[in-house]
């Protein structure tokens, strides 16, 4: 793969291209990466790259003329011509795959307020990194050069990528490395444990869990998941987004062919799993707001008992946001009872702690 970077700051590429995984990458002759400067394709006698907006207006514009140059010079009929800009597309790693399998990238950063809106017309496509402004496009095309170059075949063990955050629209699951115990905090027993079914089962559980946290929106605007289930044992195999396509539903009853919609847009879910990987850890999770409670019965010390009220708030906010979907009825409005129960009788705590205070307080004062 190719990768031609345009810019008017190429010594900002230097140390990005001389370090680590990119580096090893052009010395193994995977990728090559050249950043050039558009100042060298001006056909101005003063070398000028850009100049006042029409209409008036602060700061100056990169002008057409170097940038179409240079994009001509470069590109062949293979190569896909991608702006750097806040008004492009939202970045993915599913991009970032899509572009790890071009032969040629030609990366156009723009600079100080802005490019001639015409420059768009010889991009293929439009990249943003984010909802936020840079000073230059560089820092983009560096990180969109980053997340394609470790996808190039050979660049990377191809293990370490398949189960990289978002490859399956999942986030990654928790990784551990020695030692065992690091100020109290064990690894999971399963990690040690050799048994490599159940680290697979244990990790596929916690990606979900950790993105259901983190990010519901990977999942719940999601068309669906293949869940593949051991017949015999139930034991859950692997979890595949979207790989329902091809899916034959036979109609029943007096259902006619022609109300069918396509089987390729149909959502396959499995509430019963997203219920149980929920439960697991909101069960966890009320253990141990039951142990601090109990531990409260023993003391009337205000900030701890600010604090686990704090928390039981806190955490019923959260399951109301991110897990009432998931949640059978029962077992949502019973675990808010739950919560309910416990804020209630934290700030009947609290009120007394409070009036403890005050008449110790108007005791002293008498
Ligand atoms: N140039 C300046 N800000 C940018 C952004 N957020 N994404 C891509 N290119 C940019």
């Amino acid at each position: 793969m190719k990768i031609d970077i345009l810019t008017l700051f190429p010594n900002m590429f230097d140390g990005f291209l001389s370090e680590s995984i990119v580096k090893r990458a052009i010395e193994n002759k995977k990728v090559s990466i050249n950043a050039h400067n558009i100042r060298d394709y001006s056909k101005d006698k003063h070398k000028k790259v850009d100049d006042t907006p029409y209409g008036g207006g602060a700061g100056m514009v990169l002008m057409c003329q170097p940038i179409f140059d240079a994009v001509d010079s470069l590109k062949s009929p293979k190569s896909r011509v991608i702006l750097m800009t806040p008004q492009g597309v939202p970045y993915n790693q599913k991009m970032a795959s899509s572009l790890s399998k071009s032969e040629h990238l030609i990366l156009i950063c723009g600079h100080y307020e802005g490019f001639d809106e015409r420059i768009r017309s010889i991009a293929d496509m439009e990249i943003s990194i984010g909802d936020y402004v840079l000073t230059g496009g560089e820092l983009p095309a560096m990180i969109v050069t980053d997340s394609v170059v470790r996808l190039v075949d050979g660049v990377i063990d191809s293990e370490s990528h398949q189960n990289d955050s978002f490859s399956d629209d999942l986030l990654d699951y928790p990784t551990y490395t020695k030692p065992q115990n690091y100020k109290g905090m064990e690894v999971p027993d399963v990690l040690v444990s050799g048994n490599h079914k159940e680290i697979e089962k244990w990790r596929q559980t916690e990606k979900i869990i950790k993105t259901l946290e983190r990010r519901p929106d990977l999942i719940k605007h999601k068309k669906g998941y293949l869940i593949t289930k051991d017949n015999k044992t139930g034991e859950i195999l692997s979890v595949e987004f979207n790989k329902i396509d091809g899916f034959e539903v036979t109609p029943k009853n007096d259902a006619r062919r022609e109300d069918i919609i396509s089987v390729n847009k149909m959502v396959i879910v499995k509430p019963s799993f997203a219920e149980k990987v929920i439960k697991l850890k909101v069960d966890k999770k009320m253990r141990n707001l039951y142990d601090k409670f109990n531990y409260l019965l023993t003391t009337d010390d205000e900030d701890s008992t600010a604090a686990v009220l704090d928390e039981a708030v806190r955490y019923r906010g959260f399951i109301i946001k991110n897990y009432a979907d998931f949640m059978g009825t029962k077992y949502r409005d019973t675990i808010l009872k739950k919560l309910g129960i416990i804020i209630n009788e934290l700030n009947i705590k609290m009120n007394l702690i409070y009036e403890i205070k005050e008449s110790e307080l108007s005791g002293k004062t008498r």
